[in-house]
């Protein structure tokens, strides 16, 4: 018999939302916790929003170390952390919780981290990019504003576009007031643009990212792609839509030379802080990792 990977002393963390089976996270860190040989678990906790502390304080008295948080939890794991980093109350999000054995609840928000982290995977020199012009965020929910920090971190000009053009003006507000409460350093500008802008994208910004669901699978509209005739040669392209992996907007911008960047690699990277936090080892994102949950996703 296989020495047995899960022991009594296995490392435990899981991921609480409501529903929560169609989160991929249990996949991922099974897959890594298997491949590295470490004694641990990672499983889908299923809890209703008025469970949530209970739940929390459950998984702490149980030993576990700390869990990712999913729809409709977000703003609870905000108030139950302890301590929340200053990047998180930026983002406005917080998607991972880390029990300390002091009993403090540390929470942090990992997509930004994830996005740069996927950029940075495919070979992208973020600084580089940041030197050559803006960043234009189409979309304004939490997956834009979660960018939108992580973005302003690393000094990028962020000027948010969205079909409700008042949404794009209350999320650039919001993170003017966040980065202004809670983060070190100047601010970056921040401005808007009519989501029915004539130019397309315009020639001085360096990299596009669409956080809407437009281009997905079952989205609102699956074929969509905006016009790129009037984008600079270097712009880069990233979609954080990740079912199909090539969205009619990554085909575009491949049709017109540019760099495209699918979603998939923000999803896998995001995982990879509270991986290490919990189980003590470093997760790695390579092919056999992508090719593993793209056929998961498949199924
Ligand atoms: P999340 O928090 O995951 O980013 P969200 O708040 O539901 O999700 O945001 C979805 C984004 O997709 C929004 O920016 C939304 O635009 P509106 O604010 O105008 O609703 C955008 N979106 C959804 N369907 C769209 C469509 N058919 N055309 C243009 N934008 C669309």
């Amino acid at each position: 018999m296989s020495t047995p990977r899960i022991t009594g002393k296995a490392r435990l963390a899981g991921v609480l939302g409501h529903p929560v089976a169609h989160s991929l996270s249990p996949v991922l860190h099974n897959y890594w916790l298997e491949r590295l040989g470490v004694d641990g678990a990672y499983v889908p906790l299923p809890v209703a929003p008025d469970q949530f502390v209970t739940a929390v304080r459950g998984l702490q008295a149980a030993g576990f170390r700390g869990a990712n948080v999913t729809i409709p939890h977000k703003e609870a794991a905000f108030a139950i952390a302890d301590e929340v980093a200053p990047m998180a109350r930026v983002a406005g999000s917080v998607n991972t919780l880390v029990f300390g054995e002091d009993g403090r609840i540390r929470g942090s928000s990992t997509d930004g981290f994830g996005f740069l982290a996927s950029l940075e995977a495919e070979g992208i020199d973020i600084g580089a990019v940041r030197d050559r012009g803006a960043a234009l965020l189409l979309g304004a929910g939490g997956a834009a504003r979660s960018i939108a920090a992580a973005l302003m971190e690393r000094g990028f000009s962020v000027i948010v576009t969205n079909r409700t053009a008042t949404r794009a003006r209350e999320l650039v507000e919001t993170l003017s007031q966040a980065w202004r409460d809670h983060a070190a350093g100047a601010m970056p500008a921040l401005s808007t643009l009519p989501w029915d802008h004539p130019a397309g994208v315009p020639a001085d910004v360096s990299l596009l990212v669409n956080t809407t669901s437009l281009g997905m699978a079952g989205g609102p509209d699956a074929s969509w792609a905006p016009d790129l005739t009037g984008a600079a040669d270097h712009l880069i392209v990233a979609d954080i839509v990740y079912v199909p992996c090539e969205t009619p907007l990554l085909e575009a911008a491949a049709t017109r030379g540019l760099t495209a960047i699918g979603g998939l690699g923000m999803l896998l990277h995001q995982a990879r802080p509270g991986f290490r936090a919990w189980f003590g080892a470093e997760a790695e994102v390579d092919a056999a990792t992508v090719a593993y949950v793209s056929a998961v996703l498949k199924r």
